[in-house]
């Protein structure tokens, strides 16, 4: 029997086509690829990722696509967008990166200005993603993990980066087994769906306040699996260091990997030091997280490091305040 959704894929499938000739061969295409080509991104990655533009028009795809569909597939699919008495397209004059499943069929599309108007208005979005349709939902979508699946088998770990344009950077430096939320926050579905592929994960997230943020939020849904924390220098994002050092960012996604307690002890230490009650809630922190780690010579390392910089206190006693947590692991 026929997939119910069958339509559905066909119709982004025939978007994806329609929008990735777009940016090919017309003339909004020729400025398009020109921001592109600007940002580092040539023909080899936007065949590679199938990169997109949908025309300024107010239906061009809806007119490319009508005759083939039924209307109620072409609203399902939020691509289309039906008001009172106009029909138009949802996503215009937008570059459209197709978000794949699995199999490789196109399931949804993020959409990022780029003309000098649109990158001016403070109204606009940046980002424009597909709604939740029945075969989408960004929750559980990760972007090119179609395409990363085999090498995330293979080497055994799997990349986690924010954005496409970093996906797409780490592609240029070598890498190929990144993937990027969809402009959310990693969910658990995202870490169930991982873990039947591999048990490793890096985070590589923008340098920025909000990219170590995220990195906090993302390790407490690694809680329990084995994680290394790249931190991106200087407040950039790993797509705006690859630019800014050529050839450095595949160095850094694989030499310079943190231990979850290294980041934390970094990312959690209260600004003023110099207060005994602040010194305290930090050990109060760090103690079970430094309890729980398996290697003793690590826990002692990073012993040293707290102990480093807190000025009031000793080895001994966060060693002890490591123990108390302990107990508590063999007791629970
Ligand atoms: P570039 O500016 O193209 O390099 O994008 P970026 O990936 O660096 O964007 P940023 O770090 O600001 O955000 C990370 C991710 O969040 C993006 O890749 C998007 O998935 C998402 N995002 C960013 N801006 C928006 C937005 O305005 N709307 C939505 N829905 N998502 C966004
Ligand atoms: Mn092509
Ligand atoms: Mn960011
Ligand atoms: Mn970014
Ligand atoms: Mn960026």
């Amino acid at each position: 029997r026929e997939d119910p959704n069958q339509a559905l894929y066909e119709l982004h499938n025939q978007a994806a086509r329609i929008y990735h000739t777009v940016l090919t061969s017309t003339e909004e295409g020729v400025r398009a690829r020109e921001y592109l080509l600007e940002r580092g991104i040539s023909d080899e990655e936007i065949d590679q990722f199938n990169i997109g533009l949908s025309l300024s028009d107010q239906d061009f795809l809806y007119q490319s696509v009508k005759t083939r569909f039924e209307e109620d597939v072409l609203v399902n699919s939020g691509l289309v967008t039906f008001a009172e008495n106009r029909i138009f397209d949802s996503f215009r004059g937008r570059i459209m990166f197709p978000l794949n499943n699995e199999f490789g069929q196109v399931i949804a599309f993020s959409g990022r200005i780029w003309q000098p108007d649109d990158l001016s208005n403070k109204q606009l979005a940046k980002y424009k993603n597909s709604t939740t349709t029945p075969i989408f939902n960004k929750s559980e979508s990760l972007y090119n993990l179609n395409q990363a699946k085999p090498v995330i088998k293979k080497t055994h770990e799997v990349y986690l980066m924010e954005g496409f344009m970093d996906v797409i950077a780490a592609y240029q430096n070598g890498i190929s087994n990144a993937v990027a939320s969809m402009g959310t926050a990693l969910t658990a579905a995202h870490v169930r769906r991982l873990k039947q592929l591999t048990e490793k994960f890096v985070l590589v997230y923008d340098g920025d306040a909000a990219g170590q943020n995220a990195i906090f939020k993302a390790l407490n849904l690694l809680e329990h699996e084995d994680v290394d924390v790249v931190r991106v220098p200087e407040g950039l994002d790993p797509d705006e260091y690859s630019k800014r050092y050529p050839d450095a960012l595949a160095a850094l996604m694989v030499n310079s990997r943190l231990a979850p307690v290294e980041f934390l002890i970094d990312y959690l230490r209260p600004e003023n030091m110099t207060n005994l009650q602040s010194q305290l809630d930090f050990i109060d922190l760090m103690a079970p997280k430094i309890a729980v780690v398996q290697s003793l010579t690590a826990q002692d390392a990073y012993i040293k490091r707290l102990v480093e910089i807190l000025p009031d206190f000793e080895y001994n006693q966060v060693e002890q305040a490591v123990n108390l947590r302990r107990q508590n692991v063999i007791e629970e």
